[in-house]
């Protein structure tokens, strides 16, 4: 009987640590194993846990590949506390006919908010100046002193022009900038008037922009779309922001052209390989560096647990969840 405990609860694992509400709200309508204790669970550990449960809430860092869904007889859902899924083998899960949901919408705003503070932080070198004045070193105000570029009328570049894409475009108008924007489609006319932003190529967005900022998910597709040959398109005065997903950017390249003078500066919250970034990017004064902290407010990743919690439960529930990622794993026939 595919989806029934003995316990008649449905049993859920929480892989990683959330707040007391969700663990509450789960256990109101399922049987919780909470890795409360926080460290991640690596493949065979949690494999071993997931073995004998019917719903995964789980995080970004958990890798959910074929091989562990195949340790899985029994899972009927997996919840990712995240927007981007690209832990999860959704082709894998739709072939076992396993849910898969994400947290859309409920961390736009939070997340665009962490673009703006990348995009000004770079332009301003504020954790340059920062570090100044903790080591001792500010002897009196100079004219010259700091000099940074303006972000108010500059040209904004967005590439992804999803909801976070247009969370960010719409806090341009408040820095009277101009926006571009790259994307698969067009978004709806109304959108892009109400945002005051035109569609271009790639190379034309980054040939143009002064602040590149990145929002495509992570993908084989968008795997190292910006390297060298883009990164040398760009304005020497521009500044890369990446705020979406390692692995978008050559990080390797990025810091050559940080290096060389190609662009002038970047802002990054995430990496190729995180936690273990390119050692090089901890030499370099015009990199402003985030720990993938873009969802990171309290209210937004309380949001975000409760959102991956209800859509577990609703699954298990025989309900279609909100955030259903692969609809094909409820309507495919086995
Ligand atoms: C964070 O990176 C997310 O995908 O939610």
């Amino acid at each position: 009987m595919k989806g029934e405990s003995v316990k008649g609860k449905p049993k859920v694992l929480v892989t990683r640590e959330v707040f007391d509400e969700t663990l509450e709200y789960l256990r109101e309508h399922c049987e919780v194993d909470a890795n409360q204790g926080d460290v991640a669970l690596t493949g065979e550990a949690l494999a071993a846990r997931a073995a004998d449960k019917e719903a995964i809430v789980c995080s970004l860092t958990d890798r959910i590949d074929a091989a562990l869904i195949e340790r899985c007889p029994g899972l009927r859902v997996v919840a990712n506390i995240a927007v981007g899924y690209n832990n999860i083998d959704v082709p894998a899960c739709t072939a076992r006919r396993i849910m898969a949901t994400n947290t859309p919408g409920v961390l736009d705003d939070s997340t665009a908010d962490l673009a703006w503070t990348l995009m000004l932080g770079a332009a301003r070198r504020i954790t340059e100046v920062e570090r100044y004045i903790r080591n001792g070193d500010w002897k009196g105000w100079r004219l010259k002193q700091w000099l940074g570029v303006d972000v108010h009328h500059a040209t904004l570049g967005i590439i992804g022009m999803g909801r976070i894409g247009q969370a960010i475009a719409r806090r341009a108008a408040g820095f009277d900038m101009r926006v571009l924007y790259h994307n698969r489609n067009r978004v709806a006319e109304g959108i892009e008037a109400k945002l005051n932003a035109s569609r271009v190529s790639l190379d034309e967005l980054l040939r143009q922009s002064d602040f590149v900022v990145l929002q495509v998910p992570y993908s084989p597709d968008t795997h190292h779309l910006i390297g060298a040959a883009e990164l040398s398109k760009m304005k020497p005065t521009a500044i890369l922001i990446n705020s979406t997903r390692g692995g978008v950017v050559d990080d390797d390249a990025l810091v050559a052209a940080l290096k060389n003078g190609t662009i002038r500066a970047a802002g990054l919250d995430v990496f190729e390989n995180e936690p273990k970034l390119n050692p090089l990017f901890l030499e370099l004064d015009n990199v402003v560096l985030a720990p993938h902290v873009g969802s990171s407010t309290e209210a937004t990743r309380r949001a975000m647990a409760m959102t991956a919690a209800k859509n577990a439960v609703a699954a298990l529930g025989g309900a279609k969840p909100p955030n259903l990622i692969n609809p094909d794993a409820v309507t495919s026939k086995t």
